[in-house]
C-alpha cells in the first residue's frame, strides 16, 4: 500500500535521508528503528509531506504523494501521530476526540468507520476518562488519546513517531497493545520506536535507519538473529 523509494530529504542545506526506501503491506505493522538523530522522525514527515523530498517517490495505493501537502496527504487517508502529544489540553477526552472527525463527516462513520462509540468500545479506559481534561490524563492516557483522535480521520495507514517516548514501562506496554489493537482493526501502521525490545513483541518487520539510510530490514526472527546488526546500530 505504500511504496517509498529513494528519497533524499534536506532541511536548507543539510542532507538528511540519503536515499530511504521501504515497503508497506495492507495491514502490516511496521517498526523503523535507529539511534537517536538517524532520520526516523524525517523519514515519517517526508511521507506526510511535511519535508518535502527533493528526490524520490513515495506511493500510496499508487497515488504519489511527492509534491502534495500534508492536507492532502491525510485526506488520501494517511493519518500521523507526532512525538509531541498534540491533545487539546483544555478540553475533555470526548471533545478531543469530536475535534477529530473531519470536517464535513459531522459524527457520521465514514470509510473506515470510526466513531466515538467504537473508540470507547475498543479502549474502555478512555471511556472511564471521557470527561476528564486533556491535562489531566497520564502520558500514557495522553499518547492513547492521540492515537484514537487520529483514528477520527479514518485513515488507511497511521504514521506514529516514538509513541512510548518518556512512559514507565507499565505503560509502554499499554500504548503499545493499544497499536496492536488498531492495527487488528485494519488500520495498517508504521511506527517509529526506540524500545524494540517491547516493539519486536507486536511488529510484523522491522527496519534499521542509520545516518539517512536503511540499513537492515527483516521480520522479528531475521532481527533476532542478526546479533551484529543490533550491536552496531541499536545497542548504545
Ligand atoms: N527542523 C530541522 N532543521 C534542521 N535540522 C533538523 C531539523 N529536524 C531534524 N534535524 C536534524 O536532522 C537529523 C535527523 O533528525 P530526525 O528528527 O529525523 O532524527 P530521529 O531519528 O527522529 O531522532 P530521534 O530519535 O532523536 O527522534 C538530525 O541530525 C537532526 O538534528
Ligand atoms: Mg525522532
Amino acid at each position: 500500500m505504500l511504496e517509498v523509494r529513494d528519497i533524499h530529504s534536506y532541511y536548507g542545506k543539510s542532507h538528511i535521508l540519503h536515499g530511504v526506501s521501504l515497503d508497506l503491506k495492507e495491514g502490516e505493522m511496521v517498526c523503523l528503528i535507529g539511534r537517536n538523530g538517524v532520520g526516523k522522525s524525517t523519514t515519517l514527515k517526508s511521507i506526510m509531506g511535511i519535508v518535502k523530498p527533493q528526490q524520490g517517490s513515495i506511493r500510496f495505493h499508487d497515488q504519489e504523494l511527492v509534491g502534495l501537502a500534508p492536507y492532502e496527504i491525510a485526506r488520501l487517508g494517511v493519518g500521523y501521530v507526532p512525538e509531541d502529544r498534540r491533545i487539546f489540553r483544555s478540553l475533555t477526552v470526548h471533545e478531543n476526540l469530536l475535534m477529530g472527525i473531519k470536517g464535513g463527516k459531522k459524527g457520521s462513520a465514514g470509510e473506515g468507520g470510526w466513531t466515538v462509540e467504537r473508540v470507547y468500545e475498543l479502549f474502555p479506559r478512555l471511556q472511564e476518562r471521557c470527561n476528564n481534561k486533556g491535562s489531566h490524563l497520564s502520558g500514557g492516557e495522553q499518547q492513547m488519546l492521540t492515537v484514537v483522535r487520529t483514528l477520527m480521520g479514518n485513515p488507511r495507514l497511521i504514521l506514529v513517531d516514538e509513541p512510548t517516548e518518556g512512559l514507565a514501562p507499565l505503560i509502554v506496554k499499554d500504548v503499545l497493545d493499544m497499536l496492536a489493537t488498531v492495527r487488528k482493526s485494519g488500520v495498517t501502521v508504521l511506527m517509529v520506536e526506540q524500545n524494540f525490545k517491547a516493539a519486536i513483541k507486536i511488529a510484523d518487520r522491522f527496519y534499521i535507519m542509520s545516518k539517512g539510510q536503511i540499513v537492515f530490514s527483516g521480520n522479528q526472527a531475521e532481527l533476532l538473529a542478526a546479533e551484529d546488526v543490533r550491536k552496531n546500530y541499536l545497542e548504545v
